[in-house]
């Protein structure tokens, strides 16, 4: 089982392949989830919405248009009516067929094989509190694959993680989960570490173009790990790692490891 705390060990920045192997393969799909695999990125990020019967999914937008031959809005649709749709064609004829993953088969796939980093799409997010919430099913799946020590929870929407620590409350457990604030506007460096303090973050995700070294060097100084998107330009990767991050979320997860090789 690949968990966390192996690639802890590694002392080095982790590979994070976002939406699986994107620059090679449809995004966010099984295919583009076994390449990043294959080519030994320690963890791949993935996006997860709600169907229309309220089953997550994996896919980015809340719009089936770009990356599937369908069209209108992901939540309008049945699990059923969304296996129809074509989720490759649009990359490559190569990937004719590739269907929209459940999160529960993405999990099947990975589970001991790579670490996920779960990203929970803020249009999801309901008010009204619902016991089937995308998040706690989230919280439902990653237990009964027994895959808690591999996952980590991301959203641009804060208020998600709050009501994973109620989820587990009510069953008299702190919550075992890892959590990671995204964030893609500039905070000033209080803000972030308040942030992070505040959610009980495991580590930040920002948008690449707002971290800076006195940033990354607060966040380690309070034990939060600091990991950026999207990097797909080696030059950057180099500066990144230079100025300390823990990981970087890329869509090319090889030339990323090529970089990691001159460190
Ligand atoms: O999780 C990092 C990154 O994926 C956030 O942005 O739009 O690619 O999901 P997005
Ligand atoms: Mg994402």
């Amino acid at each position: 089982m690949v968990t966390i705390k192996t690639l802890e060990q590694k002392n080095r920045p982790w590979v994070i392949a976002h939406r699986g192997y994107r620059g090679a393969y449809p995004e966010n799909t099984i295919s583009a989830f076994k390449a990043a695999i294959e080519v030994k990125a320690d963890m791949i990020e993935l996006d997860v919405c709600l169907t229309k019967d309220r089953v997550p999914v994996v896919i980015h937008d809340t719009t089936l248009e770009r990356t599937t031959d369908g069209e209108g809005l992901v939540s309008g649709y049945t699990l059923s009516e969304l296996k129809e749709l074509d989720a490759g064609s649009w990359f490559s004829s190569e990937f004719k067929g590739e269907s929209i993953p459940t999160l529960e088969e993405t999990l099947d796939q990975t589970k001991g094989r790579i670490t996920v980093n779960i990203e929970i799409k803020p249009e999801s997010f309901e008010s009204s509190e619902p016991t089937d919430a995308v998040e706690i099913q989230i919280c439902r799946l990653v237990e009964k694959f027994g895959m808690v020590e591999s996952v980590l929870i991301s959203s641009f929407k804060h208020s998600f993680f709050s009501r994973i620590q109620s989820f587990y409350r009510k069953y008299k457990r702190s919550n075992p989960l890892r959590i990671a604030p995204i964030q893609g506007y500039f905070e000033s460096d209080d803000a972030v570490i308040e942030l992070c303090q505040r959610e009980k973050a495991y580590s930040y995700h920002p948008n690449e173009s707002f971290l800076t070294v006195s940033l990354i060097d607060e966040l380690k100084a309070c034990g939060f790990r600091v990991f950026p998107y999207t990097i797909n330009d080696e030059e950057r990767m180099t500066n990144l790692i230079q100025m300390g991050v823990h990981g970087i979320i890329s869509d090319e997860p090889e030339k990323l490891r090529k970089v990691l090789k001159k460190f």
